[in-house]
């Protein structure tokens, strides 16, 4: 079997400014190589800790206790920190300020790739396509600070994109986009999923994950309380608990008493004309 992209084993973590409570407590879970998977659940759950996780920034740059082990490609990541595993997995943060920095949006998407060591044309190449990917080229030279929050929010995704991560971690990366440039963004995950990408990505809107995963993976306070295809957990009275919205085509599906759920209203479409 090939290398799984991402293997949590028995992790917990607890901040070391949170009381010592257990944010994260025994997560094992496995991400193949190539999988769009969301993770779902409430606020405070810990989805976004659970992140941190997958590409060492926890234990590496924020503080605590964790147990347990991470391996990325199977790299350790005990041994090995975020700017180690920069080829592997890169991370959109939930706060796209806190990963900005630079005056113009150009030089902030070049600084990975610039890290990575990569000089000239490549790293002219790597910058461009990440701009012309999130639909930033025209803005390369505006200052990050001077844009709204959801251009700022693509900036920060272009500049993970130019590194070529073999893994995305997105943590809620359309939150400050409109449909249209929300819409956008998931095409492009869909795409570089479609070139063979492992993508991770927290996400509330169900719709999204209906329409884009493969996978859904439910948290709730700091275990897994549910894992698997869209249609099935999302149908689950589980997923209701959690406070997560229903899909409409699965809502719909419900219902109509069909004894099946379709994620998306396509997919019911399908099945509707497929029983007659
Ligand atoms: N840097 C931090 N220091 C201390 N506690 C934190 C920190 N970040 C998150 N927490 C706490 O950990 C829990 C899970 O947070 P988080 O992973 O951000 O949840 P989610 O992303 O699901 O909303 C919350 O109770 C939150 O208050
Ligand atoms: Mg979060």
């Amino acid at each position: 079997m090939a290398e799984p992209a991402i293997e949590l084993r028995n992790v917990s973590f607890a901040y070391s400014s949170h009381s010592g409570r257990n944010v994260l407590d025994g997560v094992s879970l496995t991400i193949a190589s190539g999988e769009f998977v969301g993770l779902v659940g409430g606020t405070g759950a810990g989805k976004s800790t659970l992140l941190y996780t997958m590409n060492g920034v926890i234990p590496h740059l924020v503080g605590g206790r964790m147990g347990g082990s991470v391996r990325v490609r199977g790299k350790d990541t005990a041994q090995h920190g975020p700017s180690s595993l920069a080829g592997e997995a890169g991370m959109l943060f939930q706060d796209p300020d806190s990963q900005l920095f630079a005056l113009s949006v150009r030089e902030e998407v070049e600084f990975g790739p610039a890290n990575l060591g990569l000089k000239g044309w490549e790293r002219e190449r790597r910058t461009a396509a990440a701009l012309a990917e999130t639909g930033l080229s025209a803005l390369a030279d505006e200052n990050p600070r001077e844009l709204s929050v959801g251009q700022r929010q693509k900036v920060a995704l272009a500049s993970v994109l130019a590194m070529e991560p073999e893994i995305l971690l997105l943590d809620e990366p359309v939150s400050a986009l409109d449909w249209r440039n929300g819409h956008e963004i998931y095409e492009l995950l869909r795409k570089l999923n479609s070139r063979g990408k492992t993508i991770v990505v927290v996400e509330h809107n169900t719709e999204w994950l209906a329409e884009y995963a493969q996978r859904i993976v439910g948290i709730d306070a700091g275990g897994i309380a549910f894992d698997g295809e869209p249609e099935t957990v999302l149908s689950e009275g589980k997923a209701k608990k959690m406070g997560l919205k229903i899909p409409c085509a699965v809502q719909l599906s419900h219902e109509l008493g069909l004894g099946f759920a379709a994620a998306t209203p396509k997919k019911l479409a399908e099945l509707l004309r497929g029983k007659k």
